[in-house]
């Protein structure tokens, strides 16, 4: 099939583009690279540099095409940035997915998967949140990414969304604001001590990226409709990864304390059981397995593990 991912040379998106290829789909790509990397993406995927909040440049950039199918990535993903930069991240996150649902009608679609998040969407969550609850975003991003959700509900196109929880796996940046499993990788691999916030006991649900991926070709096959959580359900604090990296990578070269940081959430984690219940997806790499994969990538792994 014929696929446009948008944002494919990102973290998650170019890994959802290795997949599509390796099954021989034909694949498509818009992207700005303002946060991606031509690095990122397999020299088989074709690239059109565009940015999805402009709706001219994206209607031209994608002119005469046509597509089966649309996985939306594209997005400005920081929490701390959106407080800063509401205007860009509404433009780019909401008029951006605008933009795609409607030039995916214009590409004549079949299906629509959204890549939205459950880790900026439930708000606290004391239970692992299932759909059905309600949404309490507390930065702009999570509202944004709401507001694109009900845009993608009302549409007309075959949609799915996927709120996905705390991606991991290779490629991910280690920027303040990058996953916290890349930025403590990234410190093992310098020899560097790690720094823990508050008291390390803040909890999030941790999801293998290879699994995510399998949870958006499942979707690519247009048999769901609807929000689905794509997580593991199980909520890990600050405190078990370090304790899950170091049965990995041996210990940290020191851990640093710092003060919590202000509006993060204690926990954060997606019920996945609807995913499983309608035969859409589950997860299957556990935490220490794809902290292995994942430190094995990024070249962290001493040469005898
Ligand atoms: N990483 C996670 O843990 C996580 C969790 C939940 C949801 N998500 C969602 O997954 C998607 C990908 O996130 P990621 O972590 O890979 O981040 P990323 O920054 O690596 O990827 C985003 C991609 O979108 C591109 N992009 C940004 N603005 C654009 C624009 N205006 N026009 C065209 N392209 C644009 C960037 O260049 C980049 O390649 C996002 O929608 C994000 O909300 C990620």
């Amino acid at each position: 099939m014929r696929v446009l991912v948008t944002g494919g040379a990102g973290f998650f998106g170019s890994h959802v583009v290795d997949a599509l290829v390796a099954r021989g789909d034909d694949v498509l790509v818009v992207d700005d690279l303002s946060t991606g990397d031509r690095a990122n993406l397999d020299k088989r995927a074709d690239l059109r540099i565009s940015d999805v909040s402009d709706s001219a440049a994206l209607a031209k950039a994608l002119r005469g095409e046509r597509v089966d199918a649309v996985v939306h990535c594209a997005a400005k993903t920081k929490v701390v940035e959106s407080m800063e930069k509401e205007a860009l991240y509404r433009r780019v996150i909401v008029d951006g997915t605008r933009n795609v649902l409607d030039a995916s009608k214009t590409l004549a679609a079949r299906v629509f998967v959204n890549i939205s998040t459950g880790g900026a969407i439930y708000g606290e969550t004391p239970e692992c949140a299932v759909e059905t609850a309600p949404t309490a975003a507390e930065s702009n991003y999570g509202r944004f990414k709401a507001e694109a959700e009900k845009l993608v509900g009302a549409s007309d196109l075959p949609a799915i969304t996927l709120r996905l929880a705390n991606i991991y796996g290779a490629r991910q940046r280690a920027s303040l604001e990058g996953g916290v499993v890349a930025i403590f990788i990234g410190c093992w691999k310098r020899g560097e001590p790690i720094t823990v916030f508050g008291d390390g006991a803040y909890e999030r649900d941790y999801v293998y990226v290879a699994d995510v991926v399998e949870a958006v070709l499942a979707a690519l096959g247009g048999k769901h409709r609807g929000i689905y959580n794509i997580g593991t359900g199980v909520a890990t604090s600050v405190n078990e990864l370090v304790t899950a990296l170091t049965a990995v990578l041996g210990p940290p070269a020191g851990v640093r304390r710092a003060p919590p940081r202000a509006g993060e959430v204690l926990r954060g984690c997606v019920d996945p059981s609807k995913a499983a219940r309608d035969r859409l997806w589950r997860s299957r790499t556990k935490l220490a397995e794809g902290l292995r994969l994942t430190a094995a990538a990024e070249g962290a792994l001493a040469p005898s593990a």
